[in-house]
């Protein structure tokens, strides 16, 4: 089973996960990152970019990957996760533009896009750590339920609760959101040498119980990472608040049955 963090709050958590990030860094210059989009994992990225500052980190020769991108939306628009990756991570950060990849989404190379994505990783040694937030129906990436444990980076349909959850992001016009995307596949996320995922707020408590202490089912892609030998789950309260065994799990702050100091 993935390990479990509950923190206090957003913050918390960005400053936990922004700390492996530099740490690998700092250890690592050449580190293959891999990045995500959602509004999960914003604060986690401006607490490295605040951290990267503050230590005169370097890190030009970082190289990156996000999960997926939707397919047939220009690269440009501001809602293509090539546009958010390079907003919210890499100008912030100060990662080098060209060594930060986003699978390529335009229609006319789709077919071989997967492929291609899956060679690029391969050759730049791998994720060394993955960051992950998580639908609301447990996909990852957008692995949408039913997707294949081994899958690799593919097109996908996404589902209706998808868009509309992701209405919020084109006006709250579900017309605007793409219908399909191409993200890397589960047993292409499995690969990081580390994975993170982060959930708040109680919208994601179903699918993080199911990912967490449901059985490991293509129908909750995120319990995949049960399958991984270092993932780690960093939740708020209320994403934790359907967990069972909340009294095991480790918490960041006082007075809680699994208190330790992270
Ligand atoms: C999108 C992304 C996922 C992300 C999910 C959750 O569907 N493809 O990678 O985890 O949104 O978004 P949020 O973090 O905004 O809840």
């Amino acid at each position: 089973m993935a390990e479990v963090i509950i923190v206090k709050d957003q913050a918390q958590a960005a400053t936990l996960a922004a700390n492996v990030f530099a740490t690998l860094i700092k250890r690592k210059p050449t580190a293959v990152i891999g990045l995500a989009t959602g509004s999960t994992p914003l604060k986690v990225y401006e607490a490295l970019a605040a951290q990267v500052k503050a230590e005169q980190i370097d890190v030009s020769n970082v190289r990156g990957f996000a999960l997926d991108e939707y397919v047939g939306l220009d690269k440009n628009h501001p809602e293509s996760y090539y546009s958010v990756i390079n907003n919210n991570v890499t100008v912030p950060v100060g990662f080098t533009p060209g060594l930060i990849n986003t699978p390529n989404g335009d229609l006319a190379t789709i077919e071989q896009a997967g492929e291609v994505y899956e060679t690029l990783i391969r050759s730049s040694g791998g994720i060394d750590v993955q960051i992950l937030g998580i639908g609301t129906d447990g996909h990852i990436g957008f692995n949408e339920p039913g997707s294949s444990l081994a899958s690799r980076t593919r097109i996908k349909t996404l589902t209706q609760q998808t868009r509309q959850d992701n209405a919020r992001f084109f006006d709250g016009d579900l017309n605007q959101v793409p219908m399909h995307c191409i993200t890397q596949g589960i047993g292409t996320i499995l690969d990081a040498r580390q994975i993170l995922l982060l959930a708040f707020g109680e919208n994601k408590a179903d699918a993080i119980a199911a990912a967490v202490e449901g059985g490991v089912s293509s129908f909750c892609p995120a319990s995949a990472l049960q399958l991984h030998p270092h993932a780690t789950v960093i939740l708020d309260e209320a994403a934790a608040s359907k967990l069972k065994l909340k009294d095991y799990y480790t918490y960041t702050f006082d007075n809680k049955p699994g208190w330790q100091s992270v």
